[in-house]
């Protein structure tokens, strides 16, 4: 029989255990917040112990947090969420006290690619850690790709050595269905970087996130991340900067596709060589010796300065890495 129960957990060593002996019978569980305090999970029950990995309770709303991560230096931080359907699909967060996520909460519905969250909920709340209200944050909910960053990846590996390359291609090759599906609806990324491709190994594939700086093709850029920019988005905000109108800006200088493609190209490069492009612009394989002629050929056309002269779609760099 299912019922619904609200109980309070005793920590012991990370470990949450539900005190008066009642069991979880589907993992089923949702944060509860009562008279301004956390208390702990309602959930359905009958099972066993029920274990929550970490021993800070962070909540915001009804979203309890299951692990969270920092990244020093970011405006925003990111959870995993304890939500009630995290066995099919697992859930993530990002919060901020100063950013809001009205935008990208707009944005994320045009698409519909299982590389490209989906968004569940835009909202703000208080957090609380452990029943201490911290701060209002604001936050959006959204589909969790488990992985990391493809750049830090292959830092912590090593250099992609012969036998490696071929996983290399397979991930950047993953990572241009999301950009095709986007860019044929009209729409460009603008952000692309490390930290916004994220890599699973597991399954080989990318999924691309951050949609915050999303605009259509042809549209003034409203954000960018500038080690990782496009000279056309470098010329915009140039252009911009020295006071010229939108308009006049957009006769001179264009957004599309290749693009996104030019930063890819330096994920790319900055994966496979540990260095950055701009600190010489040296032919990845002169770095690396284990890149094949036609690998190097592939990302040195990414990173054409001419966007006419460069790979033009994410279907062409597919159909190239296939042939590397
Ligand atoms: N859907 C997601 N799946 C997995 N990790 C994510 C997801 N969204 C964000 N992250 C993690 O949180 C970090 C910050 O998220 P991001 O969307 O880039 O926030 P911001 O808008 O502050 O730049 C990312 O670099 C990534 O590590
Ligand atoms: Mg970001």
């Amino acid at each position: 029989m299912k019922y619904p129960l609200r109980l309070s957990f005793r920590a012991e060593r990370g470990i949450f255990r539900i005190s008066p002996g009642v069991y979880p019978e589907e993992k089923k569980i949702l944060p509860f917040v009562q008279n301004d305090k956390y208390e702990g999970v309602e959930m359905t029950i009958t099972g066993e112990k029920f274990k929550i990995k970490g021993t800070n309770m962070y909540s915001i709303n009804k979203h309890c947090f299951k692990e969270f991560k920092i990244a020093p230096g970011h405006r925003a931080n990111y959870a995993i969420l304890c939500n009630p359907e995290f066995k099919e699909k697992q859930w993530g967060m990002k919060y901020s006290p100063a950013n809001n996520y009205q935008r990208e909460y707009k944005i994320l519905p045009l698409f519909s690619h299982p590389q490209i969250p989906v968004r569940y909920e835009e909202g703000k709340g208080v957090m609380y850690k452990d029943g201490q209200s911290v701060l209002i944050q604001n936050y959006l909910v959204m589909t969790h790709f488990e992985g990391e960053d493809v750049v830090e990846y292959y830092k912590r590996k090593g250099l992609p050595d012969q036998q490696e390359i071929g996983r290399v291609v397979q991930y950047f090759s993953s990572a241009t269905l999301p950009l095709t599906h986007m860019h044929s609806r009209g729409y460009i990324h603008c952000d692309i970087k490390p930290g916004h491709l994220i890599l699973n190994p597991v399954t080989g594939t990318m999924a691309l996130i951050d949609l915050e700086c999303t605009i259509k093709t042809g549209e003034i850029i409203c954000g960018m991340s500038k080690e990782y920019a496009s000279p056309e988005q470098k010329e915009m905000i140039r252009l911009l900067r020295n006071g010229e109108s939108e308009k006049s800006v957009l006769k001179k200088v264009r957004m599309n596709a290749s693009s996104d493609l030019y930063s890819v190209g330096l994920v790319f490069y900055r994966a496979i060589t540990g260095k950055l492009w701009q600190d010489g612009a040296i032919p990845p394989k002169e770095i690396n010796k284990d890149i094949p002629e036609k690998l190097n050929k592939v990302v040195l056309g990414l990173l054409e300065e001419n966007p006419y002269n460069r790979i033009q779609t994410a279907e062409a760099m597919k159909a190239e890495l296939e042939a590397v």
